[in-house]
């Protein structure tokens, strides 16, 4: 299959764009598409053969649930209920959250497909912000099911160019929207009823912090990354402990870590502010270094630019990628978590 990229960057591109998009995924396609977190690989929600494209297309295995994305709030009901014990919550993360990097687990309607939830009795919902997306999807006027566009368990595309490198020849068209404004996945959380305030259940961390959700509830955090080769919790079912890995091998360095280098081997930096301080990037020792956030270190700029700095030290031939650690609070604490996920120990040269 042909893999065409299509662009929005003038009206009448824009235009043309969107009435493919829809066009393809009327007729049970696959299209990727961006959204204001990263990438998505879209197909009509409803449509089981649509949805079974994706994981096609991505290698994804079966048991890992998608997100479906609504055209509007007001259509949810075709896609979950909202238990009574959690409403008041659940109607005010959406008020105040939707559009955006915010999905929330909620019992599934009983017409969504099961090869969209995996057979889970509960369904992943969120509404985009991105302007092309939300074009694309109310004018298709049906949920559309989006996981991330990459195979399954690399690294997340904030590009169409990324998109490209992930899944040329296996989908039918890439709507190019530019970079990404947040560059993580949307925080994915799970309200449970609490007393004295509900629990705000974090199975994803993402751009929605710690900070963001406390003032609707008592915030905790599920995904402790587990062990090599061992799944997840089943709470999150695609929370796999090798994900957002690349190619080459990773190490995240603990705070403070002083690296020695092993002599002939070629290294990368991923740094947070390319600051000698900071230890690792003063040594002589690296062969490409890409810096998140030059200078004082801004968490959201770290954000946007950290899966393409993945790729990039991931496409550029070194031995292994070392990375420094950010500050594990904010949006760092999202950042810290796909850092981990996408260590993997070198195999000793
Ligand atoms: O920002 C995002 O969320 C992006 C954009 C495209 O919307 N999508 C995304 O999808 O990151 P994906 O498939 O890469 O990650 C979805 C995660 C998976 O880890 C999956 O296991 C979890 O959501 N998930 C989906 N349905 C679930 C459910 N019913 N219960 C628990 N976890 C669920
Ligand atoms: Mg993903």
């Amino acid at each position: 299959m042909q893999t065409e990229t299509a662009t929005t960057d003038r009206p009448d591109h824009l235009k043309e764009t969107v009435s493919r998009a829809v066009e393809l995924l009327a007729a049970g396609e696959t299209v990727a598409l961006p959204t204001e977190t990263v990438y998505g690989l879209a197909a009509d929600a409803m449509n089981p053969e649509a949805v079974a494209k994706i994981f096609a297309a991505k290698e994804r295995p079966s048991f890992d649930p998608l997100i479906v994305h609504l055209p509007h709030r007001s259509r949810l009901p075709e896609i979950a209920s909202i238990p009574p014990e959690t409403e008041a919550t659940v109607l005010q993360l959406m008020e105040h959250f939707w559009p955006g990097p915010l999905t929330l687990i909620l019992p599934k309607n009983p017409d969504v497909p099961d090869v969209v939830t995996a057979g889970l009795p509960t369904v992943a919902v969120r509404q985009s912000a991105n302007p092309i997306f939300q074009r694309i999807i109310t004018s298709l006027k049906r949920p559309l099911a989006a996981p991330s566009a990459n195979r399954f368990g690399r690294i997340s595309p904030t590009s169409a160019a990324a998109v490209l490198s992930e899944l040329d020849g296996r989908i039918p068209l890439i709507v190019d929207g530019g970079a990404c404004h947040a560059g993580l996945e949307s925080t994915i959380v799970k309200v449970l009823p609490g007393s004295p305030k509900p629990i705000l259940r974090v199975l994803r961390a993402g751009p929605i912090t710690k900070d963001d959700l406390k003032p609707f509830g008592r915030v905790e955090f599920a995904n402790q990354v587990p062990g090599p080769d061992q799944a997840a919790s089943p709470e999150a079912p695609g929370m796999l402990a090798s994900h957002y890995a690349p190619r080459t091998p990773l190490r995240l360095l603990e705070p403070e870590e002083v690296f020695s280098p092993v002599e002939g081997r070629r290294y990368g930096l991923l740094s947070y502010r390319g600051d000698p301080d900071d230890g690792a990037a003063g040594l002589p020792c690296w062969e490409h270094m890409v810096v998140l956030s030059p200078g004082k270190g801004k968490l959201p700029e770290a954000a946007v630019r950290f899966f393409h700095a993945l790729r990039q030290l991931d496409e550029s031939g070194v031995d292994e990628i070392i990375a420094e650690p950010v500050p594990d609070r904010g949006l760092g604490v999202a950042i810290m978590e796909r850092l981990r996920r996408a260590a993997r120990p070198a195999t000793t040269p």
